[in-house]
């Protein structure tokens, strides 16, 4: 969680170097006492000498020892939750996408990960009271699928000011996995200059897979995924704000047990993102969800709709199919 450092209050150290923290990602106390001298040094570019202060001084500042879980439950205090666009979903979520931690999309093409990013982006900057954040989106698109009239669409449909909601999206394309490190390093300065309570990652591993290609480059890729996964969990903590990332599962045909399909991103992913969604395609527009290693939140097994509105819940009676479609999720 952590406040965000202000200029000078580490004793001793240049506003310059602040600076460098800050563009790194590395905006709390808490982040920068957690990060290993050496990778400050490669992060910002400053010299060991100094990193090894920065440190050392943040160590000083923050408490490293333990808190009380009253103290833990006074943080988590701080946290919201934004609705999703279907009540059921937000339920099996704890009341929604919360903030704070990062929230993955798991699911196969056209399973409806980017109709959750585009409702999310409207209904997630509404204001607090309409169940918001009330905030601005950013939204880094690395597929070149977040396309405005959708979001038009979903924001009339409900009966919003679509220029108003555009107006409140940012969106950044990535065109390679180079590119998206480069956006992810200035989500600082962004959401503090934009008052960004949620930032979008649609897809969070597209390119890294396109790019990376071969056993060798295996360890490169994935030192590369965690270093954007380690500065978006920042970003989330330190502005309290949602990460969403959506991920595709790849076949593994040779699995032992359950599902052959697995999220991409390997361990690194899994261990980053606190909420991990598995979407499926059912029968006609709706989708089955299930939240697959959280935490505290329930493996429940729901089922949603996308419609002109976005994500929806399911109308009608759909008891009648439940069982048949949601038997096809085994993870
Ligand atoms: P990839 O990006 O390919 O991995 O898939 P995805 O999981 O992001 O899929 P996406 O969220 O784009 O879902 C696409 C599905 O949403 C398609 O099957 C469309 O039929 C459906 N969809 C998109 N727009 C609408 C709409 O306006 N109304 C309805 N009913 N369905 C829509
Ligand atoms: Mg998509």
């Amino acid at each position: 969680m952590g406040e965000v450092i202000e200029f000078g209050i580490l004793d001793g150290v240049a506003s310059t170097t602040i600076k460098k923290l800050h563009k790194a990602g590395l905006v709390t106390l808490e982040s920068i006492a957690v990060t290993p001298p050496r990778e400050i040094v490669e992060l910002t570019g400053m010299g060991m000498e100094t990193a090894l202060k920065v440190n050392a001084l943040a160590r000083l500042e923050v408490d490293p020892g333990f808190v009380s879980a009253t103290e833990l439950l006074e943080m988590r205090k701080h946290m919201m939750r934004a609705r999703t666009g279907s009540k059921e979903l937000d339920r099996i979520m704890g009341g929604g996408i919360e903030t704070g931690v990062i929230t993955e999309l798991i699911g196969e093409f056209a399973s409806g990960k980017t109709q959750i990013c585009y409702t999310l982006s409207v209904l997630a900057q509404r204001p607090v009271e309409e169940g918001g954040f009330g905030g601005r989106i950013c939204v880094i698109d690395t597929e070149g699928t977040f396309i405005p009239e959708r979001v038009v669409q979903i924001a009339e449909s409900r009966g919003y000011d679509a220029q108003e909601i555009l107006g409140n999206i940012l969106v950044a394309r990535a065109y390679n996995s180079e590119h998206q490190i480069m956006l992810v390093k200035n989500l600082p300065q962004v959401c503090q200059e934009h008052d960004v309570k949620m930032v979008i990652v649609d897809s969070m591993i597209g390119h890294f897979r396109g790019e990376y290609i071969g056993r060798g480059t295996l360890a490169e890729r994935q030192q590369k995924i965690a270093g954007v996964l380690g500065n978006l969990l920042r970003v989330a903590e330190a502005f309290n704000l949602s990460v969403v990332l959506t991920n595709q599962v790849q076949s593994k045909p040779d699995s032992a047990y359950g599902d052959p399909n697995k999220p991409t991103g390997g361990h690194v992913m899994a261990h980053a993102c606190t909420h991990r969604v598995y979407l499926r395609k059912g029968r006609q527009n709706t989708r089955l969800i299930q939240v697959i290693d959280s935490p505290y939140l329930p493996e429940e097994k729901i089922r949603i709709a996308i419609t002109e509105a976005g994500v929806t819940d399911e109308e009608g009676e759909w008891d009648i199919y439940d069982k048949e479609d949601t038997d096809e999720i085994e993870i």
